[in-house]
This record gives structure tokens, C-alpha cells and sequence, in this order.
């Protein structure tokens, strides 16, 4: 029996959690407790960085203790502490990580630092039991990359953005519309009632060889198309946001079946494979639609876990360390990780520039 408290405070979420593995047994979340900030940084429709780490400070301690009480598991019975030590805002992972060493020092537990993608990389194993390998297509607020997930510790990012994560393309499209933070949701709202065949904007990168995204011409070829027809009526702007959803869902689309094409020639032996997807834009709807045909016509299973634990959490953390655990691999000496707000998955492939870590999240 293994059982790992997991902590994640990498950028807006304060998040603590108990997750055990028992034999050959699946794995059980104990507890999940996830403090959302978006409250202090919708006033600037962004995340501030300061105001994100000092959240942290306010309330890391109680939901640290709240996550340990709903487990009903005693610190004492906890087998190791595994911290989110990068990529993200280095305020928040100072915080949760030295919170995470001195917790590891007094209760005498080994630390593992962990790799807040790699818990996005290994969720479907907690919560469908997936096999590797299998595709990862992480669309969050600070990342867009696709991921082969070959086992743990073996990724191989096979595409990222050289420019916006895909998140942070909702939330500037929202917010240049005057629409509320977070973006994205707002956008997808608005998006149901508009016309999506009134802007034909630019589908980017589709049909490029390289299988890589980029936003930053999809946003300006919105700011244009709104500056040109302001002020902007309701419908307007509906019909804008419906636009560019399905710019988005089509140049997605495009990336994700080259992926896709690309697994079946690497893994021919895999009957079903399956295309796993994590991060927050995971909840739209009209490109969780177009990902799940995709993958219907080229013969991948679609997984896309609960919500929860799609967007930002900390059980992930924990079942990162309790897979890493179960592999040997859950390194030493982790008293002397330092917090790194840079920290590529996958160290061999070459950087992009802007690696998709451009903004707040980043
Ligand atoms: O994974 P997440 O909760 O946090 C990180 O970025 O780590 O993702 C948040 C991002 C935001 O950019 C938000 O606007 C976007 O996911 N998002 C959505 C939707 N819900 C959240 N984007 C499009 N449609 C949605 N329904
Ligand atoms: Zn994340």
C-alpha cells in the first residue's frame, strides 16, 4: 500500500491531496482539495504573479490539513510528499515546495519533486487505468503541446506552440471583446448563440508539415476584424467568438491527426491506441466534439478524464509521485530540488521559442 499527500501550487490553484495504490488494485483519491484564485486576479483578467504567491502563503497550511483530515490518513501513515517543483510561476512554487520540504523534514518522509506536466501526463493512469502508451494533447492556460507518453519518466513532446498556449488565446480573445476572466468559458457561452461562418479566420499552421500550433495570428486577425466593425453589438461579438471557435477547432483538427497519423507509423502495434486530453480548454465543448470524431474516424480511443482533474489539482501530484515511487525512480536528495519555473517534460526536444510558456502561466 502506498500513499502519497500531493501538493500543486504552480500558478492559481492552491491545491492538496491524499492518493493511495494497494497492490495491483486501482488507485483511490482520499481527498482532493482544490482553492481556486480566481477571484483575487479577475479584477486585472489575468493572473498577478505576487498576488498568486502570497494566496499560496494565506492558505497552503489549512488545505494542506483539510486534504489530510477528509483522507482520514495520519501524517504519520503517509509514505512520501510529492510537490508540483516546476513549470510555473516561481512565487507559487517556492511556496508549496518549501512547504512541502519542511513537512518532509519534520515527519521524516522522502520528498519527490514533481513535474506539474507530468501529472497532467499521467492522469489518465489514475482515472481510466490507461497502459502506455498513449498521446497526450494538453491545452491549458500556460501550455499547448502534444505528448507521447511512452511510460513513466519517458515523454517525447511532439508538438508545442511557438507562440500563445491555447488557454491564454480564449482568455485574450475574451478580454479584448470585454468579456469577464477566465476567457475561456465566456468565450464558448457567447460562442452558442453567434454565427460561426461570418469571419472566415486564419486556420494556423494548417496543412504545415511541422506539427507545432500558433495562436498569436488567430488574435490579431480577431482584434482586426473587431476594430473594423466597432462598437461591437452583442451579436457581433458572439458571432466573433463562434468565429474563432471554430478557427481554433479546425486548426486543432489539423495538428491533432498528423499526431495521431504519426503514433500509428511509431507504435504500429498498438490495436487502440488512445489520445488522452488535459488542461482547462478541455471543457469546451465544441473541440472535445471535434477531437472525439477525429479520433472515432482514425481509430483512437478518446479519454478525457472528469474535469476536475483535467484542469489543475493535486492529485495528480500525488498519483506522479506514487507512480514514480512504484518505478524507483522518485529520486534523492530531494531536500536540495530547487523550484524551477522552466522545466521542459521531455529535455530532448529541441526548445521552441516561446515553448508555449509566454503570459501569466508561464
Ligand atoms: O488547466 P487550467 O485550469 O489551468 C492552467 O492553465 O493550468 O486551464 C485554464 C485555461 C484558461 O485559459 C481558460 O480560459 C481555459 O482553460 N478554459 C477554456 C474553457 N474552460 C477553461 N477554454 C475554452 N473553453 C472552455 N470552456
Ligand atoms: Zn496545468
Amino acid at each position: 500500500m502506498i500513499r502519497v499527500l500531493g501538493i500543486e501550487t504552480s500558478c492559481d490553484e492552491t491545491a492538496a491531496s491524499v492518493v493511495t495504490l494497494e497492490g495491483g488494485g486501482a488507485p483511490e483519491i482520499l481527498s482532493d482539495i482544490v482553492l481556486s484564485q480566481i477571484e483575487e486576479h479577475a479584477a486585472f483578467g489575468g493572473v498577478v504573479p505576487e498576488i498568486a504567491a502570497r494566496a499560496h502563503v494565506e492558505a497552503l497550511d489549512g488545505i494542506i490539513e483539510a486534504a489530510l483530515a477528509d483522507s482520514g490518513v495520519d501524517l504519520a501513515d503517509i509514505d512520501a510528499i510529492a510537490a508540483t517543483a516546476g513549470p510555473g510561476l516561481v512565487g507559487g512554487l517556492i511556496v508549496g515546495l518549501m512547504t512541502a520540504k519542511a513537512i518532509a523534514a519534520a515527519a521524516n518522509k522522502p520528498l519527490i519533486a514533481i513535474n506539474h506536466l507530468e501529472g497532467h501526463a499521467l492522469t489518465a493512469r489514475l482515472t481510466d487505468g490507461l497502459d502506455f502508451p498513449y498521446l497526450l494533447l494538453l491545452v491549458s492556460g500556460g501550455h499547448t503541446q502534444i505528448v507521447a507518453v511512452r511510460g513513466v519518466g519517458d515523454y517525447q513532446r511532439w508538438a508545442t506552440t511557438i507562440d500563445d498556449a491555447l488557454g491564454e488565446a480564449f482568455d485574450k480573445t475574451a478580454k479584448m471583446l470585454g468579456l469577464p476572466y477566465p476567457g475561456g468559458p465566456n468565450v464558448e457561452k457567447v460562442a452558442a448563440t453567434g454565427d460561426a461562418t461570418r469571419f472566415a479566420f486564419p486556420r494556423p499552421m494548417k496543412g504545415s508539415a511541422q506539427p507545432d500550433f500558433s495562436f498569436s495570428g488567430l488574435k490579431t486577425a480577431v482584434r482586426q476584424a473587431a476594430t473594423a466593425i466597432a462598437p461591437l453589438s452583442d451579436q457581433d461579438v458572439a458571432d466573433i467568438c463562434a468565429s474563432f471557435q471554430a478557427a481554433v477547432a479546425d486548426a486543432l483538427d489539423d495538428r491533432v491527426s498528423r499526431a495521431l497519423n504519426r503514433f500509428r507509423q511509431e507504435f504500429p502495434g498498438e490495436a487502440k491506441p488512445a489520445l488522452v486530453v488535459a488542461g482547462g480548454v478541455a471543457a469546451n465543448r465544441t473541440i472535445k466534439a471535434t477531437l472525439e470524431a477525429l479520433c472515432e474516424k482514425a481509430g483512437f480511443a478518446f479519454v478525457a478524464p472528469p474535469l476536475k482533474l483535467c484542469t489543475d489539482n493535486a492529485a495528480m501530484i500525488a498519483w506522479a509521485g506514487i507512480e514514480r515511487l512504484r518505478a524507483g525512480i522518485a529520486g534523492e536528495n530531494t531536500a536540495d530540488f530547487l523550484p524551477r519555473s522552466r522545466w521542459p517534460l521531455d529535455s530532448i526536444s529541441a526548445p521552441m521559442v516561446g515553448s508555449g510558456r509566454r503570459g501569466a502561466k508561464a
